[in-house]
């Protein structure tokens, strides 16, 4: 993606790992299954289960994502902002994400940081004096409260796995492990770096060091993946993983070499119906051992729900500091428009940007209140929680959601075929609607563009 603002065309063709600069952002890209029904009206809105608001919504505040962009390989599907690279200079690294947090915590005016996610790339891969020197330059700025979330994704080969303990004494406190698979073959494909074992000694190292803060990553949806063998997967996963999981669905990225083998019909992803199956088998299973559905692709159990990711999906300020990672902030304590602000995503042009000018701002651009109710429903809609009333009325103040979305024919459908529920507490989706939502943002976004007055 060329642009941090989020164009329609993108994020309706291909809703992506990065199109938001999220380390975590799984699309479930499900058929219909379902045929609308008669045209009724409903009003239901279900209790639901969710993390209590650690963040409040202001914009004195902000949660910080640090984007370390260097890999040890590529993985044949990733199309993420990294690079391989023999000569990582840390020093020069370490001295520029220092300097770009201070830079753009000073440009935002935020009072204070509630979370801290280094994605990547690899993070797991920088030096500990690196994430720490982040997170010590955060604390020199601003108020960064005692036990607020820092989590750092790691890649779970062995080298890594040893500097675990040095990642928790510098003040990391979460760890998210890129497990993927425990199907040799499978990590094989994906071009993997790391073993199942190697996987295995690593989640369960994790969760001695940071017991109830631990969560893996799977994808599902893989060539020749079967239901049977999803189950037993699920199950073994279960047998040894921590409080949190993010199951993703294998998105085909262009340009990566999974992309173009199954374009060469060398191998073949499972069909939307089997995908819908294998997903459906995982939230069964999960639900099973205690873990709740608290977003399309996140799964917790105990209260471990990731505080950092709920802050995107809530519309929160976010600064993004490293190469390629993007932002939605407002500048001068709260003063001006909300921002969407990408970095330069070249390592070595972006180092010298910062050395020059204190950033590496590739683009910003003002983002109008429609585009932030667009994103509110993009993302909003992907959690339980859905979008409450409150948070649409801060910035539609003359248009609530039912005058926007009440009228329509579609949303109606939807509501009577319990897809989504609307009423004066807000929208979100149903359980099957979290399902679909792929089919039902579209019409959504329809509707809102056509509603809408203020824009
Ligand atoms: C970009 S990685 C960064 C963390 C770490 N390097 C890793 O591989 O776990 C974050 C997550 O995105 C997933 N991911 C990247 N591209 C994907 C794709 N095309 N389809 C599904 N998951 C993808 C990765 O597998 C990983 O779980
Ligand atoms: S290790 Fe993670 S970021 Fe790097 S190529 Fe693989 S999936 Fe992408």
């Amino acid at each position: 993606m060329g642009t941090g603002i989020i164009s329609r065309r993108v994020y309706l063709s291909s809703f992506s790992w990065n199109t938001l600069g999220f380390s975590v952002a799984a699309n479930i890209l499900l058929p219909w299954k379902s045929h609308f029904g008669q045209l009724l009206t409903r009003t239901v809105h279900q209790e639901v289960n969710v993390i209590e608001s650690k963040t409040p919504e202001t914009d004195d505040q902000a949660v910080l994502y640090v984007h370390w962009p260097y890999c040890a390989k590529r993985c044949t599907y990733c199309n993420f902002n990294k690079y391989v690279s023999e000569s990582v200079d840390h020093e020069r690294m370490a001295q520029c994400l220092e300097t770009e947090t201070r830079t753009l915590l000073k440009l935002s005016g935020v009072k204070q940081i509630n979370s801290i996610f280094f994605g990547g790339g690899t993070p797991s891969l920088a030096l500990p004096s690196t994430i720490e020197r982040v997170i010590n330059t955060v604390r020199d700025k601003v108020t960064f409260k005692p036990g607020s979330e820092v989590t750092l994704e790691a890649n779970p080969t062995k080298l890594e796995t040893e500097r675990l303990r040095d990642f928790k004494t510098v003040g990391v406190n979460r760890v998210s492990i890129g497990v993927q698979a425990l199907n040799q073959n499978h990590l094989n494909l994906l071009g993997r770096e790391h073993t199942v074992e190697q996987s295995i000694s690593c989640v369960k190292k994790a969760g001695a060091l940071f017991p109830g803060r631990v969560s893996v990553d799977v994808i599902f949806g893989r060539p020749k993946q079967t239901l049977e063998d999803w189950r037993i997967e699920l199950h073994r996963v279960l047998s040894f993983c921590d409080d949190h999981i993010s199951l993703y669905q294998l998105t085909l990225e262009a340009g990566t070499p999974l992309y173009r083998w199954v374009k060469e019909k060398q191998c073949e992803l499972p069909d939307s119906d089997t995908m819908a199956d294998l997903y459906s088998e995982a939230i069964q299973i999960l639900g099973d051992h205690g873990f709740e559905r608290y977003e399309v692709s996140n799964f917790a159990r105990n209260g471990a729900q990731c505080s950092h990711n709920w802050a995107y999906w809530r519309g929160m300020q976010y600064i993004g500091v490293g190469p390629g990672a993007h932002g939605r902030f407002s500048i001068q304590d709260g003063g001006g428009p909300r921002e969407a602000r990408i970095q330069t995503p070249l390592p070595d042009t972006w180092m010298t940007e910062v050395e020059n000018r204190g950033h590496g701002t590739r683009k910003s651009e003002p983002l109008s209140n429609q585009q932030r109710l667009e994103e509110m429903v993009i993302l909003g809609l992907r959690t339980i929680e859905g979008i409450p009333s409150s948070r649409w009325n801060r910035l539609s103040r003359n248009q609530d959601l039912i005058s926007v979305f009440g009228n329509s024919e579609k949303v109606r459908n939807m509501v009577e075929n319990n897809l989504l529920y609307l009423d004066e507490s807000g929208l979100r989706a149903s359980s099957h609607g979290l399902m679909v939502l792929d089919s039902i943002i579209p019409h959504l976004l329809n509707v809102l563009e056509k509603n809408i007055t203020v824009k």
